[in-house]
């Protein structure tokens, strides 16, 4: 502790003189399509919320990216979580709670992330998120968190509902609601450069971008950076049995959704049945008028790590649609196989895993005690 201290102490007289300078990117939002460009010390942050076992499109949305950035970037500096801070807007018994926890830890060890690469922790054991979360909070308004589509969404309310209609109040928790200023603070708590997300993150990485922007103008400093958005090249896995969604857990029909964890009869019998069309011929990516198919086509590639139009022009010799699904569930078999098989060995020790998640709440909080020191001297609470 007293280490933290010193540090803290030694950051916060040097940001009175050499606060680092950021200039606004010349644009905040970024396609990943190869992840060795990142520029030398990026520090590049993201969590995941701990909703039980993970999904394709959390894997390819999410852990997948990780490994391959934090592989192939030795310069910079990753910071990767659990987000069961998020996860507590929606009420879960504590020990299925706890259980879940240990599920999205195994997971993203599993998926092989590596931790002498990049730092792997729960939020919730960094206080120093929830501490900024109300200073961030305080600085941004219910109309910024009310033109927010996801708390609609989770609080189950239609897209235009809004948070002044008095039913809508009444039913949807503040936590809900606030849920975006708290994943500000995860990001510029570390002051990250970038952050790897899906296409449906990036609403809040703008909201982000703006809280960072209004703090830095209200006290006259240069202190967070604009942090880009990274949007993996699987940006959005729809469901399968309904291409018109993404894939997501909440999704009560278990069929549109493959997990890592299924066995190899479960992932092929999913893909089977993932609906698709009838139209006959040359195979094409249109999302418009193929959804389905194109699903299937965005999975391969993010399976496989070719483009669209590589993997459109890969898959022509597959004769029907069943050749095409059979050959998307091998593609999954194979990249779960020895996934799913650690994540089960994993999940059977979790001292292990406390052990992963105490060394890197220790390298986390090290920054963050460090960070929150400055940002207490800069808003007078120091
Ligand atoms: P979460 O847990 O819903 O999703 C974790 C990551 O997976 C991506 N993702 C997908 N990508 C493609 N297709 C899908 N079907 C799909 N489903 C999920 C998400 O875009 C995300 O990148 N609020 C966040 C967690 C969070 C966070 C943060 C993220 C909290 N604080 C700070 C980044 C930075 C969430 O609920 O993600």
């Amino acid at each position: 502790m007293s280490c933290l201290r010193t540090s803290r102490y030694v950051s916060t007289a040097g940001l009175l003189t050499t606060t680092r300078a950021y200039t606004s990117p010349s644009s905040s939002i970024q396609e990943l399509n190869r992840y060795d460009n990142l520029p030398s010390n990026s520090r590049v942050f993201s969590l995941i919320q701990p909703t039980g076992r993970i999904h394709l499109g959390n894997y390819l949305g999410a852990v997948k990216s990780w490994r391959t950035l934090s592989n192939s970037n030795p310069d910079s500096e990753f910071l990767f979580g659990i987000a069961d801070l998020h996860a507590f807007t929606s009420y879960k018994p504590a020990a299925e709670l706890k259980d879940n926890r240990y599920q999205a830890i195994a997971s993203l060890l599993a998926g092989g992330l590596d931790t002498t690469k990049c730092t792997l922790y729960f939020q919730s054991s960094v206080p120093e998120h929830s501490e900024l979360n109300w200073y961030l909070t305080c600085m941004t308004s219910m109309g910024q968190l009310n033109r927010m589509t996801q708390w609609k969404s989770k609080a189950q309310q239609s897209q235009n509902s809004s948070i002044t209609d008095e039913k809508v109040m009444e039913s949807t928790k503040a936590g809900v609601f606030c849920y975006p200023a708290l994943q500000a603070a995860d990001i510029l708590l570390y002051r990250a450069t970038h952050v790897p997300v899906g296409d449906d993150q990036s609403q809040h990485l703008e909201l982000c971008r703006n809280i960072a922007k209004s703090f830095n103008n209200t006290y006259n400093v240069n202190y967070f950076p604009l942090p880009k958005t990274l949007l993996t090249p699987a940006k959005k896995i729809l469901s399968l049995k309904n291409p018109e969604k993404k894939m997501s857990k909440s999704d009560p029909v278990q069929a549109s959704c493959v997990y890592v964890t299924d066995s190899p009869e479960d992932i092929q019998l999913k893909i089977r049945k993932a609906t698709t069309d009838s139209i006959q011929g040359a195979w094409s990516f249109d999302p418009v008028t193929r959804p389905g198919v194109s699903n299937l086509i965005n999975i391969i590639s993010g399976l496989t790590n070719e483009s669209i139009e590589e993997t459109v022009a890969s898959i022509q010799h597959l004769k029907d649609h069943k050749s095409l699904k059979d050959y998307v569930a091998k593609l999954i078999i194979d990249e779960f196989h020895d996934k799913r098989q650690l994540y089960d060995e994993l999940l059977k020790n979790r001292d292990y895993l406390d052990s992963v998640c105490k060394q890197g709440r220790d390298k986390a909080r090290e920054l963050a005690s460090v960070n929150i020191g400055d940002i207490k001297s800069i808003v007078g609470m120091d």
